[in-house]
């Protein structure tokens, strides 16, 4: 059991880590999210109720489609070259961590260690598992000549001009440093930062990134060093990759901290344990203090301290045999679920949601969780009233992994999903497990719509966000997007809002496609539309649009809204 639990955990704590993307559900990953939910629940009615509910080959079955799930998703970041930047190779290839999920495995780990050496007791250094990616350094004559990601270990992307916006960072190293190096470190984002960029983009009505990785994986990759530097990237750095044979190398994990930090580059911090049992309380330490850190970190690498140890342990195929990962399982707390509401989306679709009693997991209060559909709460057979567990998936993202049925009480009702929008009253559909509101006028969806087209990912409208756009709807003055450019300052529209208006009727073209959110039209799909057509009265021919779009387009193009061509200045 304990096997099985713990493998359960790996598929938990991979999927977690690799499927960042969990704010913005494709099918992929939601179905992986779903899974790895279902897992856990069918493992919590076999193991503690003693009340399987599927058959053992419907739970292979399940875990069977998790693993390949899983698969996808390795090789989706198993290579991070993009092809924006040049690449470079490393001349020391970028490896991988064993990773240990348990005490014992971890401690089986130290023990293979220690016996390869023949020694009773190694010492050990403990570090943060910083939660970013991976970055290496290049200095040629003690010069900064490039930093490239992990890519395929082999070769990466040339982020240099990114990783320059980044403080700390030596351009030259002193003069008894190596004539060559490759210096290796993580770039990440501290939870200070990415709290402050999620909620920039909350009041712009814009969705909030999932995790700080994936936000610091795409502002490292983002072109033009503009954007990467208005978002605050930090790293830290734990070790060397290509060493130039001529110098003298140091003595120990410890001592190369002590180097990196001479070299002006800031250097992990570390405790050191001279055996497997203070390795274990260092890491429990670490662990009750995680929550507290300003960075994020999914677990510890716990290593090796003397390089000649390291050099006699040597590297597998994948990971060195002097370090391991020791990853945290996600905290786990229980909570009263004390409502279902359901949020109305821009395209109708209706998102159920769980109204929890706040509570703290993971560092963070929280007060809410999707539930992604309806079948999802049929499926828990979740009850108001009961207790659920909360976890925050990747660490960041709060969801509910299981409900604890024992304490639920008697004559709790089955929720009852209702039948029609309760804004409009409109009938719901199904598609699927989708539940959707078939009326494109619904009050509630239009909100989004205006929403979605005034934010930053539109046209963006400073000033208009949520609060203004409740009230004018609620007058009656926002029954479509286009009705933003019939506000007037009589209408109690403030001056410097109308003249944020005024300012997007000229916005970039593919900026405003994007805003009109047509059905699967993203980001890129608008780029792509603007290019093909060039203007609006073009696109207003457009077959692929349906015809309330081009109604839509025609509309704005008579309210006077005349968007430049991409690239092309803002004319103030
Ligand atoms: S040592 C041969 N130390 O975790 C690889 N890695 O899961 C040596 N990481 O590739 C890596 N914090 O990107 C090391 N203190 C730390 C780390 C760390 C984060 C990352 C790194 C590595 C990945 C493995």
């Amino acid at each position: 059991m304990a096997k099985h639990l713990r493998r359960v955990l790996c598929v938990w704590l991979l999927v977690a880590g690799l499927v960042g993307a969990w704010a913005t559900p494709d099918s992929g990953s939601t179905r992986l999210q779903w899974l790895k939910a279902e897992i856990a629940r069918h493992d919590e009615l076999y193991f503690k109720k003693n009340a399987p509910e599927i058959s053992d080959a419907e739970y292979d079955a399940l875990k069977q489609e998790l693993r390949s799930l899983e698969k996808n998703a390795v090789a989706a970041v198993g290579d991070d070259r993009t092809g924006a930047f040049p690449t470079r190779a490393h001349r020391e290839p970028m490896l991988s961590l064993e990773k240990a999920y348990t005490e014992a495995e971890l401690r089986a780990f130290m023990e293979t260690a220690g016996r390869t050496l023949r020694r009773e007791e190694l010492a050990w250094v403990i570090e943060p598992k910083f939660d970013g990616l991976a970055i290496s350094l290049v200095y040629e004559e003690r010069k900064l000549v490039a930093a490239v990601t992990r890519g395929n270990g082999q070769e990466g992307d040339d982020v240099i001009a990114n990783v320059l916006t980044i403080g700390g960072i030596s351009r030259e190293l002193p003069a008894d440093a190596p004539g060559f190096v490759e210096v290796r470190g993580e770039v990440f984002m501290e939870h200070a930062e990415f709290a402050r960029i999620n909620a920039e983009r909350t009041e712009a009505g814009e969705e909030p990134f999932a995790h700080p990785r994936n936000l610091a994986a795409g502002t490292l990759k983002t072109i033009g060093a503009g954007e990467a530097a208005r978002r605050r990237l930090s790293a830290v750095f734990y070790g060397v990759g290509a060493w130039d044979a001529g110098t003298k190398a140091p003595l120990s994990q410890e001592a190369l901290q002590g180097l990196l930090k001479s070299w002006g580059l800031p250097a992990v911090e570390s405790v050191t344990a001279v055996n497997a049992d203070g390795v274990w309380a260092a890491v429990e330490a670490f662990g009750r203090a995680r929550g507290s850190l300003a960075f994020p970190t999914d677990g510890v690498v716990v290593k090796v301290n003397a390089w000649a140890a390291q050099r006699e342990l040597g590297t597998g195929d994948v990971a060195p045999r002097w370090a391991i990962a020791y990853k945290f399982a996600p905290e786990r707390v229980a909570t009263r679920l004390r409502a279902i509401t359901l949020q109305v989306g821009r395209t109708g679709t209706i998102t159920p949601v769980a109204e929890l009693e706040p509570v703290k997991v993971g560092g963070s209060t929280v007060a809410r969780a999707t539930l992604h559909n309806a079948d999802e709460i049929v499926r828990r057979d979740l009850r108001v009233g009961d207790w659920v567990y909360v976890e925050k998936a990747g660490e960041v993202i709060p969801a509910i992994t299981g409900v604890d049925l024992d304490r639920r009480e008697t004559g709790a009702v089955v929720f009852e999903f209702p039948v029609a929008c309760a804004e409009c009253g409109t009938r719901f559909v199904r598609e699927g497990a989708t539940v959707r509101c078939p009326n494109a006028r619904c009050a509630a969806q239009v909100r989004k719509r205006v929403e979605f087209f005034a934010s930053r990912a539109g046209v963006g409208i400073g000033g208009f966000g949520p609060a203004l756009i409740g009230k004018l709807s609620t007058a009656g003055k926002l029954g479509s997007v286009a009705d933003i450019y019939r506000l007037t300052r009589e209408g109690g529209i403030s001056e410097p809002v109308l003249a944020e208006i005024e300012r997007s009727r000229t916005v970039e073209l593919p900026r405003l496609i994007t805003g009109l959110g047509f059905a699967s039209v993203g980001r890129k799909g608008a780029g792509l539309l603007a290019e093909k057509y060039g203007s609006l009265p073009a696109l207003a021919e457009a077959d692929e649009l349906g015809s309330e779009d081009r109604a839509l387009v025609v509309e704005l193009i008579s309210l006077g809204v005349n968007p430049r061509p991409a690239g092309l200045p803002e004319n103030r």
